[in-house]
């Protein structure tokens, strides 16, 4: 059975005969893939049907899609998937026809949602990182500690909106916390990161689109969670985008293969420690704190892909 996605961007599984197929090939223009409408992709979508684009949303977690002819076929495809399985595979999919008007790539997705990988491309590249570790044994943890003290920050490879972050203050509570890993843990879940709590630093966040810094921001946590992300209630203030910034986006950028992300780094005055890059951004608190309409420029840069 082929996917198609209605005009509400609602999948609707129905069965297509080869001409609508042929036919929905010239129809779109955008095609913004992902498991749940957010602000994001309302507002992606509203900004390209504002500028007479036709866009629309599929559905990843409810698709039928054996093969590419499944897929509705769109001048661009904008991957924002959570899921770490189908969004990957997804863009591999849709590169096999052209790989230029997927954004992201499945290799920027593939480096770029698993911590470690992002971080050992960019020290490959001379490149300044928050200190980690690979934690898949409870040695490993015990080493960590040597190495990074506590607090001990210990997060889950594949992760992300500050879900799973630990702050732990001892080596006791490190050891429980490992305790829930060892035995509740399945898969990818039992992978971790140990990273020693870096204090004092102010925690920023650069947002790229066509692998050029739009907006950066520092996060300030709340006085309730010690994270600062913006979906964890984090505040926010603008920062001025540099050349020094600039470089290190446009670093990123090459390092990963992304050319939309957020650029998550750490600085205390040197040079800036990168923690992350993000591949499916997101971006209300950014358009909020620069009053730039992210959204219509990162349609503009997709339908640029266009040939
Ligand atoms: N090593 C660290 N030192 C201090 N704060 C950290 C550290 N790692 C993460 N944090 C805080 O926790 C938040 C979430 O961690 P992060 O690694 O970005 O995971 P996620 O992918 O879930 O956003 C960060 O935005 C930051 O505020
Ligand atoms: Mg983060």
């Amino acid at each position: 059975m082929s996917s198609t996605v209605d005009d509400l961007g609602a999948h609707t599984g129905r069965r297509r005969s080869a001409s609508t197929a042929i036919e929905a090939r010239a129809t779109l223009d955008i095609v913004v893939i992902a498991d749940r409408i957010g602000w994001e992709e309302k507002s992606i979508l509203t900004a390209a049907r504002s500028e007479g684009a036709r866009a629309q949303w599929l559905n990843d977690g409810e698709l039928c899609c054996g093969g590419r002819d499944d897929l509705p076929d769109a001048s661009v495809y904008l991957v924002r998937s959570r899921s770490m399985v189908r969004g990957p595979l997804l863009a591999e999919l849709l590169e096999r026809v052209d790989d230029s008007r997927v954004v992201n790539s499945a290799d920027a997705i593939a480096i770029c949602s698993n911590k470690m990988s992002a971080l050992a491309r960019l020290r490959r590249a001379g490149h300044a990182t928050v200190p980690s570790r690979l934690v898949l044994s409870r040695a490993d943890l015990t080493k960590a500690i040597d190495m990074f003290g506590c607090p001990l920050v210990l997060k889950p490879v594949y992760g992300g909106l500050g879900r799973r972050v630990v702050r732990v203050s001892d080596t006791t509570i490190a050891h429980s916390v490992y305790d829930y890993v060892e035995h509740q843990g399945a898969g990818f879940d039992s992978a971790l990161i140990a990273q020693p709590y870096l204090e004092g630093f102010s925690d920023m966040r650069v947002l790229a689109i066509g692998s050029e810094p739009v907006v950066a921001i520092t996060r300030r946590p709340t006085e309730a969670d010690w994270r600062a992300n913006v979906e964890q209630g984090a505040s926010f203030e603008l920062l001025e985008i540099d050349d020094e910034l600039r470089e290190l986006t446009h670093a990123a950028s090459v390092a990963s293969g992304a050319q939309v992300f957020g650029l998550d780094c750490f600085c205390d005055g040197g040079a800036p420690l990168i923690s992350e890059i993000n591949h499916t951004p997101r971006f209300r608190g950014a358009s909020e704190a620069s009053g730039r309409d992210i959204s219509h420029m990162l349609t503009t840069f997709l339908l640029g892909l266009q040939r």
